[in-house]
């Protein structure tokens, strides 16, 4: 399969840096985004001051929705030098590996769900040069991949079920970051610990404080209207109090009625 370079400079964490010099990253869900002119989207988000760009793969199987496939990712590859990076929420995703490669992935997380061989695929991803993460729901334990973390560059964590924009947080998934940044730092590992659903003003600074540093940003906060953007969701985490915890009113905060919807 042929390789594509990682974009430098700006791409993901690099392998050897420490935990305490990782900054918070924003990625915004594309699919959240005006879909009639990504390009421009693409550039007032970078304008704004996003890190990489998140990109919802669904499939009509894994998932009910369906979204974008490697022709429109690829056609947005010039738009920008910020790293693509492929949520795959598919069935076989083995099988379009090396499409979202060729059409400028950067990072790709497999659906740990509905990857067979797991071990494969990521090997696949790394061979083309590009960072390999796995991807898990809200309910699937931390086990499912506690073999296979040294070769990851990032994980994951679902924080509503995948398929629709709009859910609620859903809070058992803070003490999973917090556990999954235990187990990183018992095992020496500095992986990006990305998490998905719901985030906000009001969800990031516990999901920050518990241990995630890639926040994609959706309809909840960076496309809530156009007032919002990265920039709001950015602000969040410098006050962070160490001992944040999410209160159950924060998890039933009203969405926004938009495309791809529950
Ligand atoms: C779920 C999606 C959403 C998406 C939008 O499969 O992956 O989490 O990013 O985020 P919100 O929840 O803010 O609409
Ligand atoms: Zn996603």
């Amino acid at each position: 399969m042929e390789g594509r370079k990682v974009n430098s400079g700006r791409s993901l964490g690099r392998a050897q840096r420490t935990e305490q010099s990782c900054g918070v990253k924003i990625a915004p869900s594309l699919m959240c985004a005006d879909l009639s002119q990504l390009g421009k989207e693409i550039r007032r988000l970078e304008k704004g001051g996003c890190d990489l760009f998140h990109f919802d793969i669904m499939d009509g199987h894994f998932v009910p929705n369906l979204t974008f496939g490697p022709p429109v990712v690829a056609s947005l590859r010039d738009k920008t030098n910020l790293p693509f990076d492929i949520h795959l929420m598919i069935e076989n995703p083995e099988n379009y590996l090396s499409q979202f490669i060729k059409a400028g992935g950067d990072i790709i997380s497999l659906p740990v769900e509905s990857c067979l061989h797991l071990n494969r695929a990521v090997s696949l991803i790394k061979d083309a040069g590009v960072k390999a993460s796995v991807a898990l729901s809200p309910a699937t334990p931390l086990s499912s991949i506690e073999y296979i973390l040294e070769d990851l560059d990032m994980v994951l964590l679902m924080t509503v079920n995948p398929g629709f924009v709009g859910q609620s947080f859903i809070p058992q998934v803070l003490p999973k970051i917090k556990r999954l940044r235990e187990m990183l730092r018992e095992k020496n590992l500095s992986l990006d610990i990305e998490v998905d659903g719901n985030i906000n003003k009001r969800t990031a600074p516990a999901v920050i404080s518990a241990g995630a540093n890639i926040l994609v940003g959706g309809t909840s906060s960076i496309f809530k209207s156009k007032r919002t953007g990265v920039e709001e969701l950015r602000s969040q985490w410098e006050l962070i109090p160490n001992t944040y915890h999410l209160t159950p009113k924060m998890s039933q905060e009203p969405r926004a009625k938009r495309l791809y919807r529950a």
